[in-house]
């Protein structure tokens, strides 16, 4: 039995992928959710609809560290091992601006800085074959493009940053091939991979403002429609199946298909600076990956 641990479980893409994951009885999928009433309700939903008891639903709260440490403690305990981690929970930029309870930007803490903590935390109790993935976007290369501003700037922003939510998803993918990296290094065999589920208007996203954007965004930017039902069967085969354990450090672009990401999602300095104030923002010590 493989144990899956799924973020932003309780709805939208996180929650599709937990039910097409549990509907493999080799899984048994552990739903993060910051809502415990709307995790029990998805856990229902999903035993009844796929007759696979082993579904849980846990507290997590990606926006802070200490919910993520009482996460990470709760889940080794339990579970004993995690053998896929998806990164998916996250909030868009039109949150409302403010800092979180340990004084970083919601968005920025949110998307990338609870989930650096958590994978670092459960990375020990990840056997050879685990995987991780992180629920990126094409957004991390925005219309109009985005500039690296440093990484103090986004986890403590002087003024409003209307890419905030597009500089959170270069995140997720720096700290992806910085992962892959350090685990090659450490001579983990676990991969790391982003995914891009692509613009899904079924989904409470932005404040579930997806239905009243699509016309716009498919007028626009075509190229960026995406389809919550094609992207969960993706993502939920990218977890569950052996063929495709062996990719890492890829970017799957709306299916089990690898792309080039932008040029700048390579920048290595910028992939280093995130991971080592990462670091420090979360009070972890190297070596972090043993
Ligand atoms: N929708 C799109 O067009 C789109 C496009 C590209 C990428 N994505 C990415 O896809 C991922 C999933 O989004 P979605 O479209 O499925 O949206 P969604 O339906 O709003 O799902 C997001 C999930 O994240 C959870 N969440 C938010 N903040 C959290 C926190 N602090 N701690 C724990 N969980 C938290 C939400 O919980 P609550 O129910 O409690 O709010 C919800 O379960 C996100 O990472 C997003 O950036 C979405």
């Amino acid at each position: 039995m493989k144990t899956v641990v799924i973020t932003g479980a309780n709805s939208g893409l996180g929650f599709e992928t937990a039910k097409k994951t549990a509907k493999n009885r080799d899984f048994r999928v552990i739903l993060a959710c910051r809502n415990m009433e709307k995790g029990k309700k998805a856990k229902e939903e999903i035993i009844r609809e796929t007759g696979n008891e082993n579904v849980a639903a846990m507290q997590l709260d990606t926006s802070s560290l200490k919910s993520v440490r009482a996460f990470a403690e709760k889940v080794i305990a339990q579970e004993r091992k995690v053998n896929v981690l998806v990164n998916n929970a996250g909030i868009g930029g039109s949150a409302p601006s403010g800092l979180t309870e340990d004084g970083f930007d919601i968005v920025f803490a949110t998307n990338h800085l609870g989930h650096f903590l958590l994978t670092l935390l459960l990375i020990p109790v990840m056997p050879d074959g685990a995987k991780i993935f992180s629920v990126s976007s094409d957004m991390h290369n925005p219309p109009g493009g985005i500039e690296w501003k440093g990484v103090e700037a986004l986890a403590h922003p002087a003024e409003e940053d209307r890419n905030r939510y597009a500089a959170s998803k270069l995140c997720n993918v720096y700290f992806i091939h910085e992962l892959h990296r350090r685990l090659a290094a450490a001579g983990k065999k676990i991969t790391a991979n982003a995914f891009n589920p692509g613009f899904m208007a079924d989904t409470n996203f932005s404040r579930g403002r997806g239905k009243e954007m699509e016309p716009r965004i498919r007028t626009q930017w075509p190229e960026r429609i995406g389809d919550l039902a094609e992207s969960s069967d993706a993502l939920a085969k990218l977890v569950t199946e052996d063929t495709l354990a062996y990719i890492s450090n890829a970017f799957f672009d709306r299916s089990t298909r690898a792309i080039f990401t932008s040029a700048l999602s390579y920048n290595e300095e910028n992939e280093k600076e995130l991971w080592e104030a990462s670091m420090r923002y979360t009070g972890l010590e190297e070596p972090a990956i043993k």
